[in-house]
């Protein structure tokens, strides 16, 4: 099987090489985590070499976040961003998209489709999943989208990161192939940062929790320290 860096080194090494091409993987953390800056280095490696790569921002404005990415030293022009934000511009999904501020996935779904047909992305990341949840009519409405999303993603063969900042345990946690919680935690008003892998399928992984960064540039894991003394 064919492997795919997440573009973090230290977090590639917790991945024994790295993810597995084709998979959809869900990141979660609160605000502030670095999801985006996450996903965003993920697609610059793909960039890096040579492959399309495509950023659906669904919350956050797309110019703020080359903003913020461009105050971290990272230069985002070899990838395609898609602002599907409330405030993006509506047009460029059609009417099949917006109706107001909601989203329905089976139009997101088949306008995606319909973009992947022309031209298929190797990397795709969605930010975040938590929009099209709130959209859905029903957890099975939400489910059943959700599976045939990431079944598509596979026939494309695209490896997909879907960020999310809910913490609990949630149906996108069984669907997708993997989940990477980066875990911000207060220690007497000083916050420690930690990435967890809590599932991979089909990769033996490092499940401890390992202290990360974001520093200019990016980020940074460091998979041979510990956020806690062993004792
Ligand atoms: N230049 C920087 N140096 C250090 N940390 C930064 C820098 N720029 C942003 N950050 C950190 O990155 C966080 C935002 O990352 P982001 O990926 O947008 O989070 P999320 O998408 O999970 O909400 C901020 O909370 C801030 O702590
Ligand atoms: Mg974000």
């Amino acid at each position: 099987m064919e492997r795919v860096s997440t573009g973090v080194e230290g977090l590639d090494r917790m991945l024994n090489g790295g993810l597995i091409k084709g998979r959809t993987y869900l990141v979660k953390g609160c605000p502030g985590a670095g999801k985006t800056i996450l996903s965003i280095l993920f697609l610059l490696d793909g960039a890096k070499r040579g492959e399309n790569v495509l950023f659906i921002s669904l919350a956050e404005g797309v110019d703020e976040i080359r903003e913020n990415m461009n105050y971290l030293g990272l230069d985002v022009s070899g990838i395609e961003f898609i602002d599907a934000s409330p405030t993006g511009d509506k047009t460029i999904f059609g009417d099949l998209f917006f109706t107001s501020f909601d989203i329905d996935t089976q139009g997101f779904k088949s306008m995606l489709e319909a973009r992947f047909d022309k031209s298929a992305p190797s990397r795709l990341v969605i930010d975040s999943i938590t929009m099209l949840r709130v959209s859905a009519k029903s957890e099975m409405e939400y489910r059943r989208d959700l599976l045939s999303l990431i079944g598509m993603f596979k026939r494309f063969n695209v490896t997909t990161f879907l960020t999310s900042d809910i913490y609990e345990k949630n149906v996108e946690d069984y669907l997708v192939s993997g989940v990477i919680e980066l875990h911000m935690i207060d220690i007497k008003g000083k916050i420690l940062r930690g990435v967890r892998i809590a599932k991979m399928r089909g990769i033996e992984f490092d499940d401890t929790m390992r202290p990360y960064k974001i520093v200019k540039g990016g980020m940074e894991v460091y998979s041979d320290l510990s956020l806690f003394e062993e004792r």
